[in-house]
């Protein structure tokens, strides 16, 4: 890549140090916890029942199941709802690196508790547990992306940005791997399983000491300029030059500061606010009630319903994680190529031809044959779901607003984002139990509509500067007045732009 070994971009080993401190420490606390409740779901299901059995001495009936491990996925949104709220407030106050120092004592508490529910015959442990680890994720997502560029060569920040998100999938991929049946997805050992999210508090715990706070926040909130250059000057070489950066930072904070930042209630009265923050919304809706975490969540249930045999369900799950790495590598250089808008079309579509050829196999007659069928539009759905509706809607949020309206209008499609996660994840089990392989038509008909409301509603941002799309939503008479080319879009989309 150009630009490393130059004097201005030099990938140090501290870079690295502090890069996996944020990416193991922060990003795989989201990604671990989104998949590693997929694999022991049946052998908890029966803990559930054991529980209920020892203490009300009869078996809990199957839709209290439904409903109750719905809820015991879906809470974690609730956390990260909660937590995505709270992350800019404790960036703040604490700033990057002691808000992450914290927020692992969130993580090693909900270890705790999910580690022992089994020990404890609690199952409100694990639910608890979901919260916290929810609580501290949310905030994750919102500090480690932040940090990541913070740190990063301006030059490299495109692709430390990418990081956050490569981080999640990865991650999701090993609790799929470390949740098959003959590793710790067994009746007795699912407890390690979740507690080893512990883990990646522990790493952050003794890298962070070694890590400094981002370089920004030590210029612009605490004004220790010798502390910034300091930074600069641990994670770029001593070498480095840092007068040329301190005055971009410097700059950038200057420009932004000028102007008023726009309040959340602003951003619902005024019209050339309220359309682009509608577009934001139903964008993050897009990606969430698509039933992408339906097959993330319960990929092993769905595999199990159609027909494959129980002892490759594990495997099937962990194919797809695979899937999901790759596409997400792939769609990192075809969003740099591509439209948003074209990528978004393309991912939606292909979604809902894979939900509609998916229903039609479930209905099928059940043979060995027909269940092994139903992995390749699974497959292809999580292979479409990366090439656009991933990562673009964080993209979009991030382009259609100026850098006043940005935050506010961030924390807004992040809410969204995290509501659409917890209703698919609350109502999923109960719906399948209620209509079986019907489930992924409703999917379809969502698909359908959100398809139909980017072509006819979204504009295209690539290639255009932030003056001119927001220029898109003004009143007709204050177009004119716009002054073109200002080229600011390119520096600020990656900064919000790796959320998953
Ligand atoms: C609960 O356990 C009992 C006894 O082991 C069993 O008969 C019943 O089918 C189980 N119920 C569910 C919903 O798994």
């Amino acid at each position: 890549m150009e630009g490393i070994g130059s004097s201005s971009a030099k990938v140090t080993f501290n870079l690295l140090l502090a890069t996996s401190m944020a990416v193991i420490g922060s990003t795989f606390q989201f990604g671990y916890n989104t998949g590693v409740i997929n694999a022991p779901q049946t052998v908890i299901e029966e803990f559930y029942n054991q529980t209920f059995i020892l203490r009300f001495g009869h078996s809990i009936s199957q839709s209290t199941i439904d409903l109750l491990w719905g809820f015991t996925v879906a809470i974690f949104a609730v956390g990260g709802m909660i937590g995505s709220l709270c992350a800019g407030a404790a960036a703040e106050r604490f700033g990057l690196k002691r808000s992450m120092l914290y927020n692992n004592s969130i993580a090693l508490l909900a270890a705790l508790l999910m580690g022992f529910s089994q020990l404890a015959n609690s199952f409100e442990m694990l639910i608890i547990g979901r919260f916290a680890i929810g609580l501290n994720s949310g905030i994750n997502m919102g500090i480690a992306p932040m940090y990541l560029t913070e740190c990063a060569p301006v030059r490299l920040r495109g692709m430390f940005g990418t990081l956050g998100q490569l981080g999640i999938v990865t991650s999701i991929l090993l609790s799929q791997i470390l949740g098959l049946h003959w590793i710790l997805g067994t009746s007795q050992l699912w407890g390690l399983l979740f507690s080893l999210t512990g883990i990646f508090a522990i790493y952050q715990l003794l890298v962070i000491p070694l890590c400094p706070e981002s370089p920004r926040y030590l210029l612009i909130v605490q004004k220790k300029e010798k502390a910034a250059i300091a930074t600069l000057k641990w994670l770029r070489g001593d070498d480095y030059d840092s007068s040329k950066e301190l005055e971009d930072i410097r700059l950038e904070f200057q420009s932004n500061s000028t102007e008023q930042k726009t309040k959340i209630s602003e951003l619902f009265k005024h019209s050339h606010l309220r359309q682009p923050l509608l577009i934001a919304v139903v964008m993050q809706l897009s990606q969430q009630l698509s039933g992408i975490n339906a097959v993330f969540y319960y990929s092993t249930e769905i595999f199990l319903n159609a027909g494959i045999p129980k002892e490759y369900t594990g495997l099937t799950t962990v194919g797809m994680g695979v899937v999901n790495v790759v596409m997400t590598m792939v769609s990192v250089s075809l969003i740099e190529r591509a439209g948003r808008k074209i990528l978004h079309l393309i991912g939606l579509g292909g979604m809902c031809v894979c939900a509609v050829v998916l229903v039609v196999l479930l209905n099928l007659d059940q043979s060995e044959t027909v269940a092994w069928l139903t992995l390749a539009p699974i497959l292809i759905f999580v292979a479409f779901f990366q090439t656009g509706p991933g990562a673009i809607p964080w993209f979009i949020t991030t382009e259609l607003f100026d850098q006043r309206s940005r935050p506010s209008a961030v924390s807004v499609a992040g809410l969204a984002n995290w509501m659409g996660n917890f209703v698919i994840a609350l109502a999923y089990p109960s719906l399948d139990g209620a209509i079986g392989g019907y489930t992924f038509i409703i999917f379809a008909v969502l698909l359908a509509i959100f398809w139909l409301f980017t072509y006819f509603k979204v504009p295209e941002t690539k290639g255009r500067n932030i003056m001119e799309i927001t220029a898109l939503f003004q009143p007709k008479n204050t177009r004119g007045v716009l002054t073109k080319n200002l080229d600011v879009a390119d520096d600020v989309i990656f900064e919000n732009g790796t959320k998953f």
